[in-house]
């Protein structure tokens, strides 16, 4: 197993319309997307066989990828179906251009650059089109690895002092957690988490308890879930693509049930994870800067588990092993946040 294994998000569908070509970068593999006339979105190496033009600057033309160097068209299997100069279509012969495989779900492309043996799914989002659920896309570069950024996602001691404002305020009380590592995913269930924020009243109306429960899946996806009651429930899932060592691009689903404030709640939803997704950007940024002039020397304290568990996951996964090999392991871990 590696990395190459699993399905990425490499496009909304909405962003690959028919005729349109998106050029994408995986894993430090260039690729071209588009549709075929039929509609079924089309992965190829983005590079014509022929003298090597990328095929992104060619264009679409009744679902074939005509290269804009010297005309050679291939269809939805990559396969070369006219050579222009060539004249004679008999005169072809099996040409191929390296094709990926390609599955849409959920309004996302996505592309795995492995035919792996492996039965690996795209990643289901929670309560997507399930009645009663609306939510927010969102898609930002970050300057950073899937790793830091996974890491950040599911940190919670760094919300207080990078979202002092849009998301808590330091207040030094205790929050209890218990920390899973198992079958390649870390789960951090909140024990006695209390919404003391701007927002309470509308959060926690009733004083429900709040079920604060966040997930690492492998390799790429986080998702925090907000439990506070009855219509009054929240997930912010993040697949982080990697695009290059450094450079990451974070699809981010905010999906929420607010009940009968659904459809005001969505603007002011999309605002307020902007600014807060901002800060992260930021502080991951410059947090690349310092590992990219001096190294990586990180030095851990005992709430370090949930990071040091995502990396163990990740580190296998860059090794070429499967982490559902890891040792199940659970830790008792109390927060001051
Ligand atoms: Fe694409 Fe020649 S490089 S047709």
């Amino acid at each position: 197993m590696n990395l190459r294994d699993f399905w990425y998000v490499a496009a909304q569908s909405s962003d690959l319309r028919p005729g349109a070509l998106l050029s994408r970068v995986l894993l430090g593999q260039h690729i071209v997307l588009f549709r075929e006339a039929a509609g079924a979105a089309v992965a190829l190496a983005d590079r014509c066989i022929h003298r090597n033009a990328p095929l992104s600057l060619g264009r679409v033309e009744n679902g074939l990828l005509r290269c804009g160097y010297h005309g050679w068209t291939y269809n939805g299997e990559g396969r070369v179906v006219e050579i222009p100069s060539l004249g004679d279509p008999e005169k072809i012969g099996n040409r191929c251009a390296t094709r990926y495989d390609v599955r849409e779900q959920e309004g996302y492309v996505y592309v795995r650059l492995a035919s792996s043996s492996e039965q690996l799914e795209p990643f289901a989002m929670p309560k997507h089109g399930v009645a009663g659920y609306r939510h927010v896309r969102l898609v930002h570069p970050f300057r950073n690895t899937v790793t830091n950024c996974v890491e950040n996602f599911v940190d919670v001691p760094h919300t207080a002092y990078v979202h002092p404002i849009t998301f808590r305020a330091p207040r030094r009380r205790p929050i209890d957690a218990q920390v899973v590592r198992e079958n390649g995913s870390v789960t951090v269930a909140y024990e006695n988490e209390v919404h003391r924020g701007a927002f309470r009243w509308f959060l926690s109306p009733n004083g429900h308890k709040v079920r604060h429960t966040d997930r690492f899946l492998m390799p790429n996806v986080t998702s925090v879930e907000y439990d506070f009651g009855p219509s009054r429930h929240f997930f912010i899932t993040s697949q982080s693509v990697p695009v290059n060592e450094g450079e990451t691009i974070v699809y981010t689903d905010v999906t929420f049930n607010y009940g009968i404030w659904n459809a005001v709640a969505r603007p002011l939803v999309a605002r307020r994870a902007r600014r807060i997704i901002g800060e992260d950007v930021e502080i991951l940024r410059a947090q690349r800067e310092v590992i990219e002039r001096e190294g990586e020397q990180f030095t851990h304290s005992p709430i370090d588990v949930v990071h040091l568990f995502i990396e163990s996951i990740r580190h296998d996964l860059e090794s070429g092993r499967d982490p559902r090999r890891l040792p199940r392991e659970a830790r008792s871990v109390a927060f001051v946040i």
